[in-house]
């Protein structure tokens, strides 16, 4: 979209030249616009750790500020609801999400998918994971649907930061909820794919779940 953007100004700047030209010859040596397509990496992008210690070490445990920032505790005194009410609580919001969006991008730096001499627990009759050598197969086989499920996951993260933007908690509510499943999805089909027709057994009973209607909700003081 962004070259179509440079091509339009080229040509708009090719006719004011040309009628420019008519009258002086200011116009011989055009100036191209400022380079706005991304320029090459200044670098090779080389990885620290495998696909497993990034998932634990990075993409979970900053996904919780997003999934831990909306819930109900449902009390003998009503239901309580936990939302970001502060400026630190949606920064803390904002960070999650920044870092997914930015951080996963980083699944496209290969890398092994578990460190040396870990199999997973893949071992064995009806083992619930793949092995590394497994999900390595399927990636080869399909980079395609490896990069479209980083990608889904990276619009959740910039869901998730409009709703941060808009201080929207129901927006950052559903946020919570497509990252979850964004996170499945790819793992149910690169990591997990034995688990697919329970996971999807149980998201259709699970389809009728309402959150609960804050009326009267007791807030928590803070
Ligand atoms: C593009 C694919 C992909 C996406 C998107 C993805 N993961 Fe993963 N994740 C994997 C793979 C593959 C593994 C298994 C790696 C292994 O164990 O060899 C994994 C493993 C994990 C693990 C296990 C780590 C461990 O120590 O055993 C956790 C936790 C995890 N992911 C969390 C998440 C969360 C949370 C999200 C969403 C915010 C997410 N993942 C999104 C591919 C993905």
């Amino acid at each position: 979209m962004s070259s179509n953007r440079i091509g339009g100004r080229l040509i708009a700047f090719a006719g004011l030249c040309f009628l420019g030209s008519l009258a002086s010859s200011q116009c011989s040596k055009p100036v191209p616009p400022p380079p706005q397509v991304a320029a090459p990496l200044l670098g090779d992008m080389t990885p620290v750790v495998s696909v497993k210690e990034l998932m634990a070490d990075m993409i979970d445990p900053l996904a919780d500020h997003i999934f831990d920032a909306v819930w109900w505790d449902v009390t003998a005194n009503g239901t309580v609801e936990h939302r970001p009410r502060t400026d630190e609580d949606w920064e803390k919001v904002r960070i999650g999400a920044v870092t997914i969006a930015e951080g996963i991008y980083l699944l496209k730096v290969p890398r092994p998918f578990a460190p040396p001499g870990d199999l997973n627990n893949s071992v064995g009759p009806n083992a619930p994971e793949l092995s590394p050598t497994q999900i390595k197969a399927k990636l080869d086989h399909d980079p395609v649907l490896w990069n479209a499920k980083i990608e889904a996951l990276r619009n959740v993260a910039l869901a998730t930061l409009d709703a941060v933007k808009r201080k929207n908690v129901d927006a950052l509510f559903q946020a919570g909820a497509d990252l979850d499943r964004a996170c499945e999805e790819c793992h149910l089909e690169f990591w997990y794919p034995g688990n697919k027709a329970v996971v999807l057994r149980q998201r259709k009973a699970r389809a009728t779940f309402e959150k609960p209607q804050s009326t009267p909700s007791t807030l928590p003081k803070k």
